[in-house]
């Protein structure tokens, strides 16, 4: 009996798995808060403010990727060991609202706007009960990082403004471009047509549609919207108002035609670098990359980035935010970028995975190997 009694006081002394501190991160393996339970923020992004990382991402339930929660937030200061803070952006019970539950409601990104001192978040959203048609993104703000968040609008992109690289030639073309000659998709002369700007004329009346998307801040503080436009064929970066609420009517198309998706860039040395997807669904497909020298261009693309198994498939995953590790616990870590993807599960969306691996570079270019653990710290 004493033998049972020492054998208890010394499991009951145990840090349970929820208490207990990690040290690593294993990509695609279920990924314990604070409370045990797996994290639930997908399509997310981070940010960092004071001494913390603020996790932002789409809550997922069992059964249906449309929004029954809403947008949730998770913090540490390790990137690590993460606290779950609960819901940022609460979907509303108002029916018809833009963001009433059961809608779509992804790839949150939240930036800070020093400015005015407000956390403003981002996210595509999608009406309820209209599938992907709406094609819309939503603008939500808080004074605290963790929220809550206020919703304030939803729309199109930068209705009634052509891309800043349209001059006087292109919007020659435009106009004679006829959408009734080109309903076979996939040829050649419609590949052309959408990367002259097909699309963008179509939905000029309208503004741009806009799914996919991440934010990205500059150096100098002007603010970017990155999305996939044009029935996802173009991805559109589209510079924000001071305040990080607005578009300002400026944007530029990367890669027409290209049809990519899950947009997450960073700027290293003075070179923008862009990670996509390609379109299929929730499979994954092969990772893109692209760079350019100026936000607004000229993009060169060039060869997956990913290495190792499954490199051909970002290692199951799909992209979805580049965070930098900055002054933190894990700032002794070698490696300053970290590639986040998600392993989606659409059978049973809330088991769907994260995959979190550095950045490294070579010849000067970013590559990505897998690694099936490994310590921020290293
Ligand atoms: C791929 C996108 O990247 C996801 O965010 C989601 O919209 C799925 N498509 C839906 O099929």
């Amino acid at each position: 009996m004493r033998k049972i009694c020492i054998l208890l006081a010394f499991l009951l002394a145990l840090p349970s798995a929820a208490q207990s501190e990690r040290r690593t991160v294993r990509s695609g393996e279920l990924w314990p808060d604070n409370t045990g339970v797996h994290i639930n923020a997908h399509g997310g992004g981070v940010l960092k403010y004071g001494d913390t990382y603020y996790w932002f991402g789409e809550h997922k339930s069992d059964h249906t990727s449309a929004a029954l929660v809403g947008v949730t937030c998770y913090a540490s200061t390790d990137l690590v060991n993460w606290r779950n803070c609960g819901v940022a952006l609460s979907v509303s019970d108002e029916k018809g609202s833009d963001i009433e539950r059961g809608c779509i409601l992804e790839r949150p990104k939240v930036i800070y706007n020093p400015v005015t001192k407000q956390f403003c978040m981002w996210f595509h959203l999608e009406l309820k009960g209209r599938g992907y048609d709406a094609a819309r993104y939503g603008v939500a703000v808080s004074d605290r990082p963790e929220g809550p968040y206020r919703f304030l609008y939803s729309q199109r992109a930068d209705a009634g403004t052509w891309p800043v690289e349209f001059g006087e030639k292109e919007l020659a073309t435009i106009d004679t471009l006829n959408a009734d000659n080109f309903k076979e998709q996939w040829t050649p002369a419609w590949l052309e047509a959408v990367k002259q700007g097909l699309y963008v004329k179509r939905d000029f009346g309208t503004g741009q549609m806009s799914r996919d998307m991440t934010l990205f801040v500059d150096d100098d503080g002007k603010a970017y919207h990155i999305f996939s436009s044009e029935d996802n064929l173009t991805l559109h970066i589209a510079e924000l108002t001071g305040d990080y609420l607005h578009h300002t009517g400026h944007y530029t198309r990367l890669a027409p035609a290209g049809h990519n998706e899950a947009p997450a860039i960073f700027k290293h040395e003075g070179t923008y670098w862009m990670i996509t997807s390609g379109c299929t669904g929730w499979d994954p497909n092969e990772a893109r990359m692209f760079s350019a020298t100026s936000i607004w261009g000229p993009w060169t693309q060039h060869p997956n980035p990913c290495r190792g198994p499954k490199a051909e498939l970002t290692f199951g995953g799909q992209s979805t935010y580049i965070l930098e590790i900055v002054n933190s616990k894990s700032s002794n870590s070698r490696y300053r970028w970290v590639f986040m993807a998600d392993i989606w599960r659409p059978r049973h969306p809330s088991d769907a995975r994260y995959i979190w691996l550095p950045i490294e570079f070579e010849d000067g270019k970013p590559v990505i190997r897998w690694r099936d653990e490994w310590d921020l710290c290293e």
